[in-house]
């Protein structure tokens, strides 16, 4: 069932793009202000995008129920299944909108969730190379176990200057950031401006990650940005951007547009999305592995909660 809600007839649903459908937020009037227009309603995101409870519940009232659930076949398994509701395609739409040519390098900020099915998804495209960078080191191990090398930035002066020298100067030819609004910036000048700005409500954003993700990638490459930003953020490098030719690519995912094309991938064998869960636990235990998720202890990648 896709975290996106999406009524599947109007403009937006008809040309795919079911995020920003045009029926689906009660309160897009406060999404208009904000941001223009109004995206869909979405699961567990804010008021701002139709303050819809989040599907961490025994139970759930499914709007547009009709359009988005799919039947999950008795050949796949509820832990292959799950994921098909948001991280397995936001990851692979992250590595389609990176436009992967085939043999290209792709450097993913971010092992998270997401981060892990766009390194997945990254080579299933076609990409030669991924190199994945984060600091916790289970993340980066599950990293390795998907194929990519990794750069943990805790141990390098210069994330920058690590890419440039493992593409022997010209930069990845796509950079996609799976981390968003809460980056580290492991005291970075920039980092450290963005966290008292934050702190003093004169920014909203952490954008310490989308900044080296522009300065890194290769003369005219792509920035795919699945993380989520939510406001302003600022010292976003537009002239390296504009005199590179890069490409910028982003958005809440299409959800309903992948989930038949990536159930067909897990039947077919293509992955195991499986390979994410780290907690199984019950309901019960939610408040816990809420607490082990936020502050990364005990190896937690993924949880997944059985009522
Ligand atoms: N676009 C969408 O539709 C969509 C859907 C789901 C999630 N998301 C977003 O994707 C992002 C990632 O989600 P997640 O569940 O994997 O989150 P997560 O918090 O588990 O993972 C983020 C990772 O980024 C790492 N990180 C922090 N600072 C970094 C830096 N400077 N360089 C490299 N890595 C750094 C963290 O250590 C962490 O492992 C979030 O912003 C989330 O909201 C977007």
């Amino acid at each position: 069932m896709p975290f996106t809600i999406s009524c599947g007839d109007c403009f937006f649903c008809r040309k795919g793009l079911f995020s920003a459908c045009e029926r689906t937020n009660p309160n897009s009037e406060m999404a208009i202000k904000a941001m223009g227009h109004s995206p869909a309603g979405l699961f567990g995101f804010s008021h701002m995008l139709g303050g819809y409870c989040g599907g961490q519940a025994e139970y759930l009232r499914v709007p547009m129920a009709d359009i988005g659930p799919i039947k999950v076949p008795d050949s796949v398994t509820d832990e292959q299944a799950l994921f098909l509701s948001d991280i397995f395609p936001t990851g692979y739409m992250a590595a389609e909108n990176a436009q992967i040519e085939p043999g290209d390098t792709v450097a993913i900020w971010g092992c998270g969730p997401v981060g892990q099915f766009a390194i997945r998804s990254a080579l299933m495209l076609g990409a030669g190379r991924v190199i994945a960078i984060d600091e916790v080191s289970e993340r980066l191990a599950m990293a390795e176990a998907g194929g990519a090398e990794t750069i943990n930035f805790a141990e390098v002066d210069s994330v920058y200057d690590e890419l440039q020298f493992r593409t022997k100067g010209r930069g990845p030819d796509s950079c996609i950031d799976a981390v968003g609004a809460e980056a580290s910036g492991h005291g970075a000048m920039d980092a450290v401006i963005d966290k008292v700005k934050a702190a003093t409500f004169l920014a909203t954003d952490r954008v310490h990650v989308l900044r080296e993700a522009i300065m890194s990638c290769r003369m005219g490459g792509t920035i795919s940005i699945p993380g989520v930003y939510v406001g302003m953020g600022d010292k976003i490098p537009i002239g390296a951007m504009m005199n590179k030719g890069l490409t910028i690519k982003t958005g809440q995912t299409h959800v309903q547009a992948y989930t038949k094309p990536l159930l067909a991938r897990i039947e077919a064998g293509d992955i195991d999305p499986s390979f994410v869960v780290t907690h199984p636990a019950s309901l019960e235990d939610a408040p816990e592995m809420y607490q082990k998720f936020r502050d990364k202890q005990d190896g937690v990648i993924k949880v997944v909660l059985r009522p």
